[in-house]
């Protein structure tokens, strides 16, 4: 469906969980965040529900996002149900990999396209630091797997911190020139609890852009990767893969923004960080039907802002695991 700002919305990103396996220092703090009691977590049913509504209105690709989408209950189900929607063309995840490797196969069965993934070290105790769990064998056994069952485009989403993981990003454009992986500098976004801290570690992509050219020569630019989001790609001369830049701070694209997210407790939001929602919980829970859900979205989309206005401050209290990132 077109919105008043002539973009065609075609995308929902569905968040599953608000849990996690890890607790990302950007992300949550270390105890985690509280979690949503279960009666308002949507059911995997009612999640259907809403593809099937939003597929009515064209709604063409669908993410799976959490906090860890993987850790839910029965999550082979949802995939299952949307993928038996033939109005449906790309069934994607957004994932830390951790159990990623074990279910791949499964998954794929289950009608999974393609994989993102959260990785932003190559450093196991880096990334054990960064996660303040662990778990680099998984993730990267995880990522191999995809390569192996042909998930592609395979992505890596790697957040921009300063003295985190700057000192890395030679090694992750080298990675894209061995393995056809695509690499995502993502800039740090001063979303929740991590708003004071985010600011002063915040990296743009310009400079990333910069520090790679100084080590490698000038990058190819104009690189098509197949996605539905809202990356730049580039590429090391020869590689196999790309390296990519979602500069969500420094240039907005709010322009081209094509999707609606869906939290895990069944409100829709029309932007990641206007705080309007609308609420489809509660007409799932009364019976709704599927042209009751379908307007009910299509209204949403009508609200849906030309841009965001984060540089007046994040006023909501909800962090990325809680809105699906
Ligand atoms: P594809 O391009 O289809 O592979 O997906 P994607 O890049 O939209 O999905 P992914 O979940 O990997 O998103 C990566 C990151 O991009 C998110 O975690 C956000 O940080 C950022 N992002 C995604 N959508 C938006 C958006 O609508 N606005 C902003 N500002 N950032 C977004
Ligand atoms: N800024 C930028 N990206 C973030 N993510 C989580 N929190 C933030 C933040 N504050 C990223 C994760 C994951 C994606 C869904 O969102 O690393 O790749
Ligand atoms: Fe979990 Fe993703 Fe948040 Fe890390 S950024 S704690 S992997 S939800």
């Amino acid at each position: 469906m077109m919105d008043d700002y002539k973009r065609n919305i075609n995308y929902l990103r569905i968040s599953v969980t608000d849990r996690c396996n890890l607790r990302c220092v950007y992300c949550m703090p270390p105890e985690g965040v509280k979690q949503t009691p279960h009666w308002e977590i949507l059911s995997l049913e009612e999640i259907s529900r809403v593809v099937d509504a939003a597929s009515d209105i064209g709604i063409r690709k669908i993410r799976i996002t959490g906090g860890e989408p993987l850790v839910r209950k029965n999550i082979l189900e949802l995939f299952q149900a949307i993928s038996a929607n033939p109005a449906i063309d790309d069934l994607s995840i957004t994932t830390n990999g951790v159990l990623f490797a074990d279910m791949a196969e499964d998954l794929k069965k289950a009608g999974l396209k393609r994989v993102n993934f959260s990785l932003d070290s190559l450093v196991p105790e880096n990334f054990k630091d960064i996660t303040r769990v662990g778990k680099f064998d998984d993730v990267w056994r995880g990522i191999r797997k995809a390569l192996e069952l042909e998930l592609h485009p395979v992505k890596l989403n790697v957040v921009a911190v300063r003295g985190v993981n700057d000192g890395e990003f030679a090694d992750f454009a080298r990675l894209s020139r061995e393995m056809p992986l695509h690499i995502r500098f993502i800039e740090l976004m001063p979303i929740g609890e991590c708003n004071p801290w985010a600011v002063g570690n915040f990296i743009s992509a310009e400079e990333i852009i910069q520090r790679l050219q100084q080590e490698f020569g000038p990058l190819e630019t104009q690189i098509k990767v197949t996605g539905s989001g809202p990356a730049k790609y580039y590429r090391l001369p020869g590689a196999r893969g790309t390296i990519g830049f979602i500069t969500a701070i420094s240039e907005h694209f709010c322009g081209s923004c094509n999707r609606l997210r869906l939290t895990a407790n069944g409100q829709l939001r029309p932007c990641l960080y206007g705080n309007q929602e609308f609420d489809l919980k509660t007409p799932l829970r009364n019976g709704a039907g599927r042209q009751e859900l379908a307007a009910l979205m299509a209204k949403a989309i009508r609200h849906k802002p030309g841009r965001h206005h984060m540089q007046d401050g994040w006023t909501d209290r909800r962090v990325m695991s809680q809105i699906g990132g």
